[in-house]
């Protein structure tokens, strides 16, 4: 569910009209519903309530590191689940205090482990034996114990997109379940480290159940054979992965409410705090991207209509074939099959081929659907394009949360080296 809406026939978001927005800020822009993002940081919370005592749920900052994203659903009760310090100081500067953050990711460094260590995160995910090792000489350096779980890799396919599987024995997340008892032993015997918890995240934009219930249950028989070789566990993260609608002549992927009665039902017995790790499902549907076509070209079999957003500021597309819905923001009613894409100077700067969808023409606006997840986060300046402006709305309130880069900072951004900026001699 969402709050952009028809009201007379404009698209709104919330109480404001989008018309409004674009000729305040100029397209492209990204629009963000309040009222969404705290919709579904609620249902997700209720949903996973039921999952043993005070779970936390940590926002994937990665899906939107907005601040205004993340100080919204920091007063929803939502900690953060970051995979680099600037995550981690973005989540720190917009309210989520650092015992409610997981740090995840298979890189961290020495200098990213300080960091957060002093500041008193709520856990590390390690996903190898030298990670541990790094973390370890970094916690004694310090005179520190650094809480922490390894995440496992439960060899299971996700059944999502390659590009954001990582739950297969093949990708690079995690530890093998296989060498986990290895790893734990391991992780035990050096001085610095607390061993405290499980982590597993197979993957993203997930649509059936059945894989994250296979590698939960996995985790469930690892915690049982980790106590039995006398670890204490006493924390398990399930991390994200809930699918949302992206196409609206798809199944819709299942609700946060079946997701937690799957989970209540595998992990009645853990006796852990659960930690939840969900991104795309609490923001995607909180957000559009606004873009004004910039002209119809002709074309056979389909006109191309070229708006003024590209890849670079919606990559999704081009990087995994996403498919986002397109709407006009004043539909008429007429219809028309068209290819939609952005002036960057690639043919995989398409956003759609052979569209159906609600007829537009040149200066109409338009919406990408389904753009508050991976969407300004993942834009680039590409082709010269400065970084796409961001707005939230809060009631009949809106404001600009993210300016829309000047061109001239984006020049200034470069210097030149002596050779080329030396005076010239006479
Ligand atoms: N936890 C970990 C360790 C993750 O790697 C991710 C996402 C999440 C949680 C959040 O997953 P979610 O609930 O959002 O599915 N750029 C891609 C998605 C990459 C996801 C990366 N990891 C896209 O646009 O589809």
């Amino acid at each position: 569910m969402d709050h952009f809406e028809l009201r007379s026939g404009v698209l709104h978001c919330e109480d404001v009209p989008l018309t409004q927005i674009a000729a305040a800020v100029g397209t492209p822009v990204y629009v963000y519903s309040s009222a969404t993002m705290e919709r579904h940081a609620r249902v997700f919370r209720a949903a996973v309530s039921r999952c043993g005592s005070d779970p936390l749920t940590a926002f994937a900052v990665k899906a939107n590191p907005n601040a205004a994203v993340l100080a919204t659903l920091a007063a929803e009760g939502m900690g953060g689940d970051v995979v680099s310090i600037g995550e981690y100081r973005r989540a720190v500067a917009a309210g989520i205090v650092p015992t409610d953050i997981v740090f995840s990711g298979v890189g961290k460094t020495a200098a990213e482990m300080a960091e957060a260590l002093k500041g008193g995160v709520c856990q590390f995910n390690l996903e190898s034996v030298e990670e541990a090792e790094m973390l370890s000489a970094v916690a004694t350096r310090l005179g520190m114990d650094a809480p922490v779980a390894f995440r496992v890799n439960p060899d299971v396919e996700a059944g999502t997109h390659a590009k954001i599987s990582t739950g297969a024995s093949y990708n690079k997340f995690g530890v093998p379940l296989a060498s986990a008892s290895e790893a734990y032993a391991r992780a035990e015997a050096l001085p610095g480290l607390r061993v405290q918890g499980v982590a597993v995240h197979i993957g993203s934009q997930l649509t059936d159940l059945a894989p994250l219930e296979a590698a939960f249950r996995k985790v469930g028989a690892l915690i049982a054979a980790l106590r039995a070789q006398g670890h204490a566990i006493a924390t398990a993260d399930l991390g994200g992965g809930l699918g949302v609608v992206y196409d609206r002549l798809l199944p819709a992927p299942p609700l946060p409410d079946a997701y937690g009665a799957m989970v209540e039902r595998v992990v009645k017995d853990w006796n852990v705090r659960m930690i939840f790790e969900p991104g795309r499902m609490i923001v995607a549907n909180a957000g559009v991207l606004l873009s004004r076509v910039i002209r119809v070209k002709p074309s056979v079999p389909d006109p191309f209509v070229i708006v003024d957003a590209a890849m670079n500021d919606l990559m999704r597309p081009a990087l995994y074939d996403a498919h986002h819905e397109i709407d006009p923001v004043r539909p008429t009613g007429a219809r028309m099959t068209a290819n939609v894409v952005g002036p960057v100077c690639e043919t995989g700067d398409t956003f759609a081929t052979g569209r159906e969808m609600g007829r537009v023409g040149a200066d109409d606006l338009i919406v990408f659907r389904t753009a508050g997840a991976y969407a300004a986060t993942m834009a680039s300046t590409y082709n010269s394009r400065p970084l796409t402006p961001e707005v939230i709305v809060r009631g009949s309130r809106w404001a600009l949360v993210r300016a829309r880069q000047d061109i001239e900072a984006l020049i200034r951004a470069d210097t030149l080296p002596p050779w080329l900026s030396a005076p010239v001699p006479a």
